[in-house]
């Protein structure tokens, strides 16, 4: 009997029952948890955006306040290529919504997406979106307070995402805020220090030539269009630069900038 139990069928049974059982678990976790996991992603993404703004303090705000405050904010759909805000028949014939727009499948997919190459790639980002939803806060006057772009740079070891909020004028920064990197911990890991973030609010984003003038450098704090870099990650600092220098050049937003927020 007992050698019975332990043949290598046995086994195989028994192994195979609690391979069906885990995986039945595991993928039943997985459907179960996806809402949770989807609503974390966009509080954490709302988030954000309201600390590249200036609005949510770390040190006060909970995530509590994030959905209270987030209402402040419209969220629309740019077409990157003619510097215009999607007007709604536009989205409509393409199927995008702004609240379920993503842009992350948008990137892989060639329909809604372009590559990039040599030195168009400026932020080593390899593809870039025709399509890019911002975030403004409206005046009464069809000005803005607020407008808050996506931007997205590789640093040392991957792509870094980001939120840059822009005051109304479209070129003085109100500050940034990275919800996705994998820089080091303590290095490069630093652009998501509220320390290093605070040069940032205040910063002109465009020279006199009306080029983008915004740089990451050594010492760099004091100048108009400059914060300095982070020491011990020179690639994480010039990754952040270049990322600027792309999303709001002409590849980016600076047309979208020149057209709908400058006065
Ligand atoms: C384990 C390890 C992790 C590193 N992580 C980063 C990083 O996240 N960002 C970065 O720019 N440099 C990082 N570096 C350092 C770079 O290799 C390079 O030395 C540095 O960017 C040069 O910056 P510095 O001129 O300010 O010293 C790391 C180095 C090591 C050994």
């Amino acid at each position: 009997m007992s050698s019975n139990v332990n043949s290598v069928a046995n086994t195989l049974k028994i192994a195979l029952i609690l391979c069906a059982i885990c995986s039945v678990v595991i993928s039943g976790a997985a459907v179960i948890l996806k809402p949770m996991q989807t609503a974390n992603q966009i509080l954490d993404r709302n988030k954000n955006i309201l600390i590249a703004a200036g609005m949510f303090d770390p040190a006060v705000n909970s995530n509590a306040d994030v959905a209270s405050m987030f209402t402040r904010f419209n969220a629309r759909i740019v077409d990157l290529d003619n510097g215009t805000f999607l007007s709604d028949e536009d989205a409509q014939r393409l199927g995008l919504d702004p609240l379920t727009y993503n842009e992350t499948a948008a990137r892989n997919d060639p329909a809604l997406s372009d590559a990039l190459t040599g030195e168009d790639d400026q932020a080593r980002i390899r593809r870039r979106v025709k399509y890019a939803t911002v975030y403004t806060i409206d005046n009464a006057d069809g000005s803005f307070e607020s407008v808050v772009l996506p931007v997205s740079g590789y640093g040392l070891w991957g792509i870094m995402y980001g939120y840059l909020a822009l005051e109304g004028d479209g070129n003085t920064v109100q500050g940034i805020g990275f919800y996705d990197h994998k820089e080091t911990p303590g290095l490069g890991g630093e652009i998501s220090n509220p320390r290093w973030q605070a040069q940032w609010p205040g910063k002109q984003i465009y020279g006199a030539d009306s080029d983008v003038a915004f740089e990451v450098v050594k010492g760099g704090g004091p100048g108009a269009s400059q914060v300095d870099a982070l020491s011990g990650a020179t690639l994480t600092s010039r990754g952040v630069e270049n990322m600027i220098a792309f999303w709001l050049g002409e590849r980016g937003f600076g047309r979208f900038l020149n057209n709908e927020v400058k006065g």
